[in-house]
């Protein structure tokens, strides 16, 4: 019965979508109407508010990381794993927007911090190297979340094998119209609408 809670509290907190907050707040319009219509801080960058983008990649992470600390301190590990993955799943399919929602990736980069930093460390520097060899943020994306379940296995992180993979899934599900684009070489680059 808890461990439901912790996976309920873990949702309604990833169910924020903060970079629609945000991006309304300081009047830069319906992220939804811009660039690839995703509500993440990649598409809050082509509104070209740079710190408003910088806050979203924060909030959008920090509330996976947030979900899974309270869980852990109060819960245990169980716990805490449950509710990171549920914070994600919230990002993906809040219920605040009809179940329509973001790709996931800063959850999933502030989830993975707070569930074992090395493995959270390691998919972030995953993202930033592809991003300055690509500046392709979809790629970076799909990259770092492929290698997660690997990278939790190669660390002795047997237990957070599922998890990632079930981020790193749903993550390529979120990606599917960016893998069309990628595919044939129309995909943006970061900070670019086109
Ligand atoms: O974090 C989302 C990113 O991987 C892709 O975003 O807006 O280019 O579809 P976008």
């Amino acid at each position: 019965m808890t461990l439901i809670l912790w996976t309920i509290f873990g949702y309604l907190l990833g169910s924020i979508p903060f970079g629609l907050v945000i991006a309304r707040a300081l009047g830069l319009g319906d992220l939804r109407k811009i660039g690839s219509g995703n509500i993440g801080a990649t598409n809050v960058l082509r509104t070209g508010n740079k710190p408003a983008a910088l806050a979203t990649l924060l909030l959008d992470s920090g509330k996976g990381a947030i979900a899974v600390l309270v869980a852990r301190h109060f819960g245990g590990d169980a716990a805490a794993v449950l509710a990171g993955g549920a914070a994600f799943l919230g990002h993906c399919f809040p219920v605040w927007l009809g179940f329509k929602g973001g790709k996931g990736v800063a959850t999933f980069l502030g989830t993975l911090i707070a569930l074992h930093w090395p493995l959270g460390l390691i998919a972030c520097a995953i993202w930033l190297l592809t991003a300055a060899v690509s500046r392709i943020s979809s790629l970076s994306a799909l990259l770092a979340a492929a290698l997660s379940p690997v990278f939790a296995w190669g660390l002795g992180r047997g237990d957070l094998i599922a998890v990632s993979l079930f981020m790193a899934v749903l993550i390529f599900i979120r990606h599917s119209a960016n893998i069309t684009r990628l595919m044939d070489g129309s995909e943006p680059r970061i900070g670019r609408k086109t």
